[in-house]
């Protein structure tokens, strides 16, 4: 039997992409498969951990086990999260839009006979992480987040730690000639107070298996509530 080393803790998960409507039948997102974030929770479960699956319209099935909370746009994401509150760990591994379009119609944008293209307005999206991060009440004991680079990775993902008021920062170089967006695998770095680890690359599901593993620890050292 596998250990149940979070046995009694709660944790809450976002993954997938979010979907911005443009109208009833069009809509802005990022790119986003839903696995690594699908692969994180079930390991969590694996150690007996109660999930709080947030997800946006993944590619991929939520997995057993977990309760899954469905949501389309950013403002809904964050909208569960609150309710999912308290948790013990929160885990952001969502790929969020970041901006929404203000000027949604509710019936299909017909093209225009004369050749105008129509023009959407945005605006900026709750960022989950940062709210999370600098909650006063209800912080999770331990806040992660994922940081998706090209370039500078270290340097970006740990600004990005502080901006956030993350605990721990997963970034990974998502650069084309990686292979990584999209696929099996990833090659992560873990940012912490402690400065920088890097991960060999290993399967999604490893890499989350040893980050549920190092959320155990970390909780291990905090009082369950
Ligand atoms: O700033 P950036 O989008 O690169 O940050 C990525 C991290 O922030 C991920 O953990 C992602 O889930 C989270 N995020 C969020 N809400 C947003 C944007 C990003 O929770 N609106």
């Amino acid at each position: 039997l596998p250990s149940q080393r979070l046995a009694g803790r709660h944790v809450i998960v976002t993954s997938g992409p979010t979907h911005e409507p443009i109208d009833p039948v069009r809509y802005i997102a990022n790119r986003s498969s839903g696995a690594q974030g699908t692969a994180i929770a079930a390991a969590l479960r694996d150690l007996g951990a109660k999930v709080s699956f947030v997800t946006g319209p993944a590619e991929v099935p939520p997995p057993a086990g977990v309760d899954v909370i469905r949501v389309q746009t950013a403002v809904e994401m964050r909208h569960a999260v609150e309710t999912a509150l308290p948790a013990d760990a929160a885990v952001m591994a969502a790929a969020v839009a970041d901006w929404h379009v203000t000027n949604a119609q509710d019936h299909k944008i017909k093209k225009d006979a004369g050749g105008m293209a129509p023009s959407l307005q945005f605006a900026e999206n709750p960022d989950i992480l940062a709210w999370i991060g600098h909650l006063a009440q209800k912080r999770p004991a331990l806040v992660v987040g994922f940081a998706a680079e090209t370039d500078d990775v270290i340097a970006h993902a740990t600004a990005k730690r502080l901006r956030k008021a993350a605990d721990w920062i997963v970034a990974n170089d998502v650069s084309p000639a990686t292979g990584i967006m999209g696929g099996t695998e990833n090659a992560v770095t873990l940012i912490t107070e402690d400065g920088a680890e890097s991960w060999p690359r290993m399967r999604k599901e490893q890499v989350a298996a040893q980050l549920a593993e190092r959320i155990a620890d970390a909780l291990d050292h905090l009082p369950e509530d």
